[in-house]
């Protein structure tokens, strides 16, 4: 019998990871993923073979690597907190990218940012430009797959955080005028796009966003009326939301939003001028969510951070 292939994937028991990994599995591949969190309760915990990150013993990251023809690259951070920093995360993705040279793996399909640019004063668009450039100077095969905003299929913390706010609060605030573009993708569209990579040799760098293009104003209202959200919506300036969002942070334990990730989102930065890849409409995802979309909050926080 043939050996079954294997693929590594970095955070299968994370959000975009463990939607690749369900997806490799399903075609009988045989996955490893390298995690922070290699003894997680997981649903995937028994089918996945899981290694620590060991960036700073990239002889066993290297081991970790070995006889892995793919490498699904989701590795990144949100925002930074304590010595985890961008230039930290920039830092291990390189130790991560050698590893794999070293370790004969084939090539990376690595998840990015629509619009990163060495350039931007934003640490994270920058940061991703920067991994981009290490990984197309590597030699390896690439596929650099660029999303916006994920949604769906668990854990979308921006969308739904904003519904679990929506259905709380009587009074909800659009940060500036609202009208600049949001164009999410559905993370099963995210997951089929990066696993198809994988299939390919070709070197190419792809858009992943999905056939809605909304202003952020109208993606609140849609949201808002998907979950039945009373909540009077106002523009508000930005110095306000996120003066109301630190204070809901406080309150629920985690960092709701940044300033950077705003400025992101009012530069236009989370949007696509090519072709959209994924099939999924997030305003009919909306509405056929609307029952369970913001039940439950979910934070960045408690799951990178506290449990360290
Ligand atoms: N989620 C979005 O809306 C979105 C939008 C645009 C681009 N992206 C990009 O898509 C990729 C995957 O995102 P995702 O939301 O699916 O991520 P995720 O599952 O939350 O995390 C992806 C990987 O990064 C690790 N990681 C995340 N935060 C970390 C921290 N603070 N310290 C140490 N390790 C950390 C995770 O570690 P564990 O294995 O320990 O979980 C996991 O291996 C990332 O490169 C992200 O930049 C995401």
């Amino acid at each position: 019998m043939a050996e079954q292939e294997l693929c590594v994937v970095t955070g299968a028991f994370g959000y975009s990871g463990s939607h690749i990994a369900r997806r490799l599995l399903d075609r009988g591949k045989r996955v490893r993923t390298i995690t922070g969190r290699p003894d997680k309760d997981d649903p995937l915990q028994s089918k996945v073979e899981a290694h620590s990150f060991n960036f700073d013993n990239p002889g066993h990251l290297r081991k970790s690597l070995e006889g892995a023809t793919t490498l699904y690259n989701t590795y990144w951070i949100r925002f930074e907190k304590g010595d985890m920093t961008f230039a930290k995360a920039v830092a291990n993705s390189r130790v991560l990218i050698q590893a794999a040279v070293e370790a004969g793996v084939e090539r990376i399909v690595h998840i990015s940012i629509a619009n990163p640019s060495e350039a931007s004063y934003l640490p994270y668009f920058r940061g991703k430009a920067q991994v981009e450039r290490t990984i197309r100077e590597s030699g390896l095969s690439y596929a650099i797959v660029r999303p916006t905003v994920i949604f769906g299929g668990g854990k979308d913390i921006l969308i739904n955080n904003i519904a679990w706010m929506l259905r709380r609060a009587p009074v909800f605030g659009i940060l500036g005028d609202g009208q600049y573009p949001i164009q999410p993708v559905h993370v099963g569209d995210l997951a089929d796009i990066c696993v198809k990579q994988g299939e390919s040799r070709d070197r190419v760098t792809l858009d992943a966003v999905s056939v809605d293009l909304f202003t952020m104003e109208e993606l609140m209202c849609t949201i808002a009326e998907g979950v039945g959200s009373y909540a009077a919506l106002m523009r508000v300036p930005v110095p306000v939301g996120l003066f109301v969002t630190s204070i809901i942070g406080r309150i629920v334990g985690d960092v709701v939003l940044t300033r950077h990730e705003v400025e992101g989102l009012m530069e236009g930065l989370l949007y696509s001028e090519k072709p959209p890849l994924g099939p999924t409409s997030l305003r009919d995802w909306i509405f056929e969510h609307g029952d369970t979309l913001g039940r439950e909050y979910y934070s960045e926080m408690a799951t990178h951070y506290k449990k360290k």
